[in-house]
C-alpha cells in the first residue's frame, strides 16, 4: 500500500499546479519511506490513513530539504543533493511549498491528528537548532545529545505511530512509546553508520559529522575513556577538516576503546523494548521494522 502513499503525495504536488514544482520533487530520492510504513502497519489503509502517511512524508522531506542545506550537504542517498544540483534558495523553497501543502492537508484530516503532527514539527525544528547549537561546542554531555535526537527524529516517528493508533482506535501511548524507542535508535545508527560505514554505502563522506562540530554518542564515549593527552588530541581534531591520519587514528582509538558497540548497545536496548511491546500486542509487522532496523548497514 504504500504506492498508494506515492500516489497521494503525487497528488497533493500537481494540485500546486507549478511545473517547476512538480519537477522538482520528480528528482527527489523517495527513501525508506519509513514513517509511512509505520502508519499503514499501525492503521491499514483507509484515505485518512493514507493522506496522513502522504503529510508525513511531504513534511519528512521538507525537513531534509532544510537540513541539506544547514549540514552543507551535497550528496542524499547516494545521489546529489537539490541543494548541490539547483542551490540553497530551491532547495528550501521545495522544502517551504512541501511542508506548507502538508500543513494544509493536514488540517482537512482532523484536528486531533492535525495537533499530534504539528507538535512534532515544533519539536523538529528546536531539535535541528539544538544541534546547529551544539554543533559550535565540543557537547559531551550525552543527556544533552539524546534529547537533541529525540526532539530532531523520534518526535516525528513518535507523533506518526501515535497519528495512526488515534486513527485506529489503538491506545497512543504505547505506540508513541514504540515511535520515540524506533527514532531514538534510528538517530543513534545514522551517528553510527557515519563513523563506520565507507563512503560509498553511505552516500555520503564519512566522519562528516566531527568535521560538523557533532560529537555524537560514539565520540562522547570515546573523550570519556581516554587519557589526558588523547583526549585533548581528539578535542583538537574536532570540528576540523580530518587528514587520512587523523580519521585512522580517531576510528583506532574508538576500536581500542569499544565505544561503537556500546553506542550500538544502546540503540539495541531500546529497539528490543519496542519489539516486546509490539510482540505483547501480537504486531508482527511492527516488531520486524524495529528489527530491521538494527540490522541496517546503509
Ligand atoms: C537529519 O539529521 C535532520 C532531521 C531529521 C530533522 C531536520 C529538521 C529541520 C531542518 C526542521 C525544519 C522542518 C520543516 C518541516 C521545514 P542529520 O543531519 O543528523 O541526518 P542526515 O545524515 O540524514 O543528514
Ligand atoms: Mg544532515
Amino acid at each position: 500500500m504504500l504506492s498508494a502513499v506515492e500516489r497521494k503525495i503525487e497528488q497533493f504536488v500537481s494540485e500546486l499546479n507549478d511545473k517547476e514544482v512538480t519537477s522538482l520533487y520528480a528528482q527527489l530520492p523517495h527513501g525508506k519511506r519509513l514513517r509511512a510504513k509505520l502508519i499503514l502497519k499501525i492503521a491499514g489503509s483507509r484515505l485518512s490513513v493514507i493522506k496522513t502517511a502522504a503529510v508525513v512524508e511531504m513534511i519528512h522531506a521538507a525537513s531534509l530539504l532544510h537540513d541539506d542545506v544547514i549540514d552543507d550537504a551535497y550528496t542524499r542517498r547516494s545521489k546529489p543533493s537539490l541543494n548541490a544540483l539547483y542551490g540553497n534558495k530551491t532547495a528550501i523553497m521545495l522544502g517551504d511549498i512541501l511542508y506548507s501543502k502538508g500543513f494544509l492537508e493536514l488540517n482537512i484530516i482532523s484536528s486531533e491528528i492535525a495537533k499530534m503532527v504539528s507538535n512534532a514539527v515544533v519539536q523538529l525544528s528546536l531539535g535541528e537548532l539544538k544541534d546547529v547549537s551544539l554543533s559550535k561546542t565540543f557537547n559531551l554531555n550525552k543527556e544533552i545529545y539524546l534529547e537533541m535526537i529525540y526532539q530532531k527524529t523520534a518526535s516525528l516517528m513518535e507523533a506518526s505511530a501515535g497519528a495512526a493508533a488515534l486513527l485506529a482506535g489503538k491506545d497512543k501511548t504505547v505506540y508513541m512509546t514504540y515511535g520515540r524507542n524506533l527514532g531514538i535508535a534510528f538517530q543513534m545508527i545514522d551517528d553510527i553508520l557515519d563513523i563506520t560505514a565507507d563512503t560509498t554505502t553511505l552516500g555520503k563522506p564519512a566522519l562528516h559529522d566531527f568535521e560538523e562540530g557533532k560529537t555524537t554518542l560514539p565520540y562522547i564515549y570515546l573523550y570519556e575513556a581516554l587519557g589526558y593527552d588523547d583526549a585533548a588530541k581528539l578535542k583538537a581534531l574536532h570540528a576540523k577538516k580530518l587528514s587520512k591520519e587523523e580519521q585512522v587514528w580517531i576510528k583506532s582509538k574508538m576500536e581500542d576503546e569499544k565505544v561503537i558497540e556500546k553506542s550500538y548497545n544502546e540503540a539495541k536496548v531500546l529497539i528490543e523494548e519496542a519489539i516486546l511491546l509490539m510482540n505483547e500486542r501480537g504486531e508482527e509487522a511492527l516488531s520486524s521494522i524495529a528489527m530491521a532496523m538494527i540490522e541496517r548497514d546503509f
